[in-house]
């Protein structure tokens, strides 16, 4: 729904806060003008509110072959033909399908292989994000799949239930390939997780949150993906690629796994009326405890996993707020409603939330871990842009180190492929508790610090970098990247630091 129409909608059910009256001002900036991709300019037009009813990625089955490997078949295609406004075609991107792709679903300790072929016409990649793969299967932008061309990644699932996703990761081209619509969700279970409401689609529902702007003929307007600081900024809210959606609910319990799918937005999640929820899951795995929260900030490529109680019959929007004056500084962000809940007449008994939820704690780093600082400003890393043949640093295999993250410029990202870490620092102060899980995003506003505990995995391969970038899609395309490759204990300095022409070569 566009915003002026969830403004009114606010008033009409008393849910104005200042928040909401802050940011009525605030539609007039260019985004090019902010320093937070969370604002942005003031949409025009609007429609009734969430008439259509959410749609839930299907699962993907696994074909599982006599060698006990689950493989999932992806074909990623042009030319589909979505109908997001009524009675208006978009031509689409999507896996599958016509926009998004299926959720794809695997255990811990399987063998998995992806058989992804690539239709749409042009060179693309499909990146495994949050997954713990070894770099030559990660998906990233050396991983190129030619048009017609066929790319088969296998590996074994060794890591805690989480939600991933999986997204194309070309260099220079990933804005605009996940813009019309190449993306999907990846779930990971493992026997230890506690009790949690787990139904797909009934009570453990997945919602993909982008932000799009539409022609009035109902094309995708693309013009800003590829430019200006943000590069695009909707105004329309799509979940799972439905505009105004709702969902009926039939649980007293909804557990939701959000992830922030968008190009640049960044959302503050909850609901309106601000009732409290649980969050259970952060981007990699489970939390050790619930926690009590009214609001999730999610940048894009962050997640969360998080439970809410349902009430029979009623009707709650979820929504985004954007930080009031007193929390940020800064008046100015956009609110959004995102969806609607509608609960029926009667709902399922569910379980009580688990007071313990099986997530491990951190481990601290040791006394001795090296610490890697970034300085993040404009779109570059250390003062570098993106070089695919240059490798910026080495990693020895399983090691725990700190990065420190140090932004002096405007609001951006930072995330790390293959590992998971923990923020033990965001300007000086521990996180709040609801980002203390396993982590692979951050979020990092206008002049922010975070120092993470980082920790690395076993694969080793000194010629096959791993990416740490932006999740600014805009930023990520235009060079905010850097590459690392993990390699045996003690070859650190035999490393080269330049990668020979061939291992950026083609696959087909
Ligand atoms: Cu979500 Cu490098 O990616
Ligand atoms: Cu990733
Ligand atoms: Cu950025």
């Amino acid at each position: 729904m566009k915003r002026r129409d969830f403004l009114l909608l606010a008033a009409l059910s008393g849910a104005a806060t200042t928040g909401l009256a802050g940011a009525c001002s605030a539609g007039s900036k260019s985004p090019s003008d902010s320093d937070s991709p969370s604002r942005g300019e003031s949409p025009s037009g609007g429609r009734a509110g969430f008439g259509n009813a959410l749609r839930i990625p299907p699962l993907l089955m696994p074909e599982v072959g006599a060698d006990g490997v689950k493989q999932f078949t992806l074909t990623m295609q042009s030319g589909g033909r979505s109908e997001f406004l009524p009675g208006k075609t978009t031509e689409t991107w999507g896996v599958n399908g016509a926009y998004l792709g299926p959720t794809l679903r695997a255990s811990r300790g399987d063998k998995v292989r992806m058989r992804v072929t690539n239709r749409l016409g042009e060179t693309s990649t499909l990146h495994w994000h949050g997954m713990r793969v070894p770099a030559k299967m990660d998906g990233g932008p050396h991983q190129m799949i030619e048009p017609g061309a066929t790319w088969s990644p296998e590996w074994t699932v060794d890591q805690p239930a989480m939600t991933g996703w999986y997204h194309p990761h070309l260099h220079e081209k990933t804005a605009m390939h996940v813009y019309r619509g190449l993306a999907g969700l990846i779930i990971i279970d493992d026997d230890k997780e506690p009790e949690l409401p787990r139904e797909y689609g009934v009570d453990d529902v997945p919602l993909i949150i982008q932000d799009k702007r539409f022609e009035r003929d109902g094309r995708l307007d693309e013009g800003g993906v590829e430019g200006g600081t943000w590069g695009l900024l909707g105004d329309s809210i799509l979940v799972n690629g439905t505009l105004d959606a709702h969902f009926k609910v039939t649980t007293q319990a909804v557990r939701l796994r959000i992830l922030n799918a968008s190009n640049a937005r960044v959302y503050r999640v909850g609901f309106a009326g601000n009732r409290a929820f649980h969050v259970v899951g952060t981007d990699g795995g489970l939390l050790e405890r619930p926690a009590e929260v009214d609001r999730v900030k999610l940048s894009p490529g962050e997640r969360a996993q998080i439970v809410v109680r349902f009430a029979p019959g009623e009707e709650v929007v979820l929504n985004s707020i954007g930080e009031t004056a007193r929390e940020a500084g800064d008046p100015e962000e956009d609110d959004f409603a995102l969806m609607k809940f509608v609960a029926a007449p009667q709902l399922a008994s569910s379980a009580a939330l688990p007071s313990a939820l099986g997530g491990v704690p951190a481990i601290p780093p040791p006394a001795a871990a090296r610490v890697r600082t970034f300085k993040l400003s404009g779109s570059e890393i250390n003062d570098k842009e993106m070089d695919m043949n240059r490798i910026d640093e080495v990693v020895p295999a399983g090691a725990h180190e700190i990065w420190e993250i140090d932004n002096t410029s405007y609001a951006h990202n930072f995330h790390i492929h293959e590992v998971h870490f923990r923020i033990l620092e965001m300007n000086g102060a521990p996180p709040p508790a609801y980002q203390r899980g396993p982590k692979d995003t951050v979020f990092m506003a206008k002049g922010a610090k975070a120092r993470l505990a980082v920790s690395f995995g076993s694969y080793v391969d000194p010629a096959s970098p791993y990416m740490y970038h932006c999740h600014i899609l805009r930023h990520e395309d235009k060079g905010m990247m850097g590459q690392f490759v993990v390699v045996e204990p003690g070859t650190e300095e035999q490393v080269p630091r330049t990668l020979p022409a061939e291992a950026t070569h083609h696959h087909d």
